[in-house]
């Protein structure tokens, strides 16, 4: 970044943190100063925007109200949970290491409890840890809102998991220590400290966790997390939760939320292997160098930050145009195309076809616990194969292709794949990784170069103190940015942004509900009672309000949302801005040549 943007964007980069700066919202769903005009902003600078925000999850704590990702209350209690996994390593019988969430917390859960048993494996020992998504295993590949609002499911699909277990470490993410399903769970572990031992991963100071009463229950997340709180004093508890900036698009937790949560459990559960299995007792230091190692990764990716605007320039002249960008992945890196091409429906109002995701070796590769999902409809599969039969003929140069890959998998079929790509369309690009001192697939790769326009490649340097598996969470974290700087900054391209706001989003739980008529407050002006209520006539479709509609609770509004669909004729949810609902007068207003969204004439 240019002298000069530093300059202008060092106030940005803390102005979050003021007291005054939007005090009645919880960091996660604050709107980052940082990109209040990224829907105008040029690929590059989108790029460079996403670099900013992602740097303020390494922001040193500067004595302010808010604990950091590096500060010693979060490294002592990451410590401390570490010590709790040692424990049931070392004495596996009857016990387990649950990781649970919804959305992409759900998907991280699973995508790094499958990481782990695999570590396991490897040393001949059985595998620990289990993950719950709210809306199971479909969830891992598309978007299942609803399930988060249900405490009970969460607490129900926990004791389902734990049945005949005598001790469970139950670790529960949810970014904006929001999630009803979450709380509902924890709720359960407080009720029975005999068995279980409540962990909390969330990206909120513990005093704005949601308060809003949660249907059949007599607690909120707010007072599960207070009740946490008090035991976390004798250790019967932990709350992990430093505070990471505002996303970069508006409550948009896939991006920072998604890289913290990966870090931070990455740090513990490695912290935990070590010290069970290579004689290294858990200690402040090694929790510090494995943050760093992350905080370095970042600088590595961003530092292609050229070759990643290529990238978010194709794939967003793709979606522009009506054509579609695939993700084409080997091992974990795959995984996480898979996630993020999952989370565009929901972000920004995608069909699943604008961004898809795809794994060699499909369910086999994926291992979830429900297996093949592929009778579910065209959405689930994700195999290369099925790439191969339902896409590839199809394929043009206005479509975008993207090959993920690292140098242990088998460049080979890399190379084999990019033949029959490139046969259909020029616009193919790789994202590799390899350490520095491998040159086994040098030739492969120079073909697979030769065959993309664009390849971004990062070397990494493997010394003595980097692991071969931490390596690989680096190669993950690294593709995980790559690819949420693809996503967002493609639909930013194609206008699927107002301001950092998401504006192209089905209203379908609770906390969608609550933010979707703040937006509304926000671009308008008007009472938030007005705006709940335009907000109701969309959803139900009507001129007028009946008193069951009014009286209805918000679970059933949302149910209600659920099922509107797109506009005949639209491959898109149809836009819920102010103007359609409130009737105030908009304009819409094209700047650098690119759609503008909503402005209030
Ligand atoms: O419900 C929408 C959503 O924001 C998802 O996109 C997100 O991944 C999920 O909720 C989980 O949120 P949290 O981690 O804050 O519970």
């Amino acid at each position: 970044m240019a002298k000069s943007d530093w300059t202008c964007s060092l106030s940005a980069i803390c102005e979050w943190e003021s007291p005054d700066y939007e005090p009645s919202l919880p960091v996660s769903e604050k709107s980052n100063p940082l990109t209040r005009d990224i829907d105008r902003a040029s690929a590059n600078s989108i790029v460079k925007m996403l670099q900013a925000c992602d740097a303020q999850m390494f922001q040193e704590e500067t004595g302010s109200t808010y604990h950091k990702l590096l500060s010693d209350q979060v490294v002592t209690t990451l410590m401390e949970v570490a010590k709790r996994v040692e424990l049931v390593l070392k004495d596996p019988e009857d016990s387990l290491v649950i990781l649970s969430g919804c959305g992409t917390s759900g998907r991280l859960a699973f995508l790094i409890t499958s990481g782990f048993n695999r570590a396991l494996r490897q040393l001949n020992q059985s595998p620990v840890y289990s993950y719950i998504i709210a809306g199971g295993d479909r969830a891992l590949l598309s978007s299942q809102e609803a399930p988060e609002d249900d405490p009970k499911l969460g607490m129900l699909s926990l004791k389902k998991v734990c049945e005949g277990k005598k001790r469970v470490l139950f670790i529960g993410i949810s970014c904006g220590l929001s999630a009803p399903f979450v709380a509902g769970q924890l709720d359960f572990c407080l009720q029975h400290p005999e068995v279980y031992t409540p962990v909390l991963v969330g990206f909120n100071p513990a005093h704005q966790a949601r308060d809003e009463p949660l249907p059949g229950c007599t607690f909120t997340f707010l007072s599960v997390v207070q009740r946490m709180q008090e035991l976390a004093k004798s250790h019967q508890a932990f709350l992990i939760n430093p505070a990471v900036g505002p996303e970069a698009i508006s409550g948009s937790s896939r991006m920072k939320g998604g890289s913290a949560t990966k870090i931070l459990l990455e740090v513990v559960l490695s912290a935990a292997h070590a010290a069970a299995f290579s004689h290294t007792p858990v200690a402040c230091n090694g929790i510090l160098l494995h943050l760093r190692a992350y905080e370095k990764t970042l600088d590595l990716t961003y530092a292609q930050s050229e070759i990643i605007t290529d990238l978010v320039e194709a794939a967003g002249e793709s979606l522009r145009c009506g054509r579609r960008v695939c993700y084409l992945g080997w091992g974990s890196l795959a995984l996480l195309g898979l996630i993020d091409a999952s989370e565009c429906n929901p972000t920004f109002g995608a069909d699943f076809e604008d961004v898809r995701g795809f794994v060699s070796g499909g369910y086999r590769e994926l291992n979830n616990k429900e297996g093949p999902l592929t009778a579910l409809g065209p959405e689930f599969c994700i195999a290369h194969e099925d790439f191969l039969h339902q896409v590839l003929p199809r394929l043009t140069d206005k479509d975008t292709v993207l090959l993920i890959y690292t140098h242990s998998d088998d460049v080979g079929k890399v190379v084999d794949l990019a033949r029959r790509v490139r046969e259909k369309t020029a616009n193919l690009h790789a994202v590799y990784h390899q350490t520095d001192e491998d040159t086994s697939a040098a030739l492969q790769q120079d073909e697979i170069s030769r065959l993309c326009l664009s390849t971004l490649k990062i070397a990494w340097l493997q010394g003595a103190s980097v692991s071969a598996s931490l390596l690989h969470m680096q190669w993950e974290l690294s593709t995980k940015l790559v690819l949420n700087a693809v996503s967002t900054g493609a639909h930013v391209l194609k206008g699927k942004i107002y301001q950092n706001h998401m504006i192209d989003v089905q209203v379908t739980n609770s906390k969608l509900y609550r933010r979707a008529t703040r937006l509304l407050q926000k671009l308008s002006g008007r009472p938030e009672s007005q705006c709940e209520e335009a907000l109701l006539k969309t959803i139900y479709g009507a001129n007028k309000l009946t008193l069951d509609m009014t009286t209805s609770d918000v679970i059933t509004h949302t149910c209600t949302a659920v099922t509107r669909t797109k506009f005949s004729g639209s491959k898109s949810f149809r836009p819920m801005c102010p103007r359609d609902v409130l009737d105030v007068p908009m304009a819409t207003t094209q700047i650098n040549g690119q759609p503008n969204g909503p402005i209030a004439a």
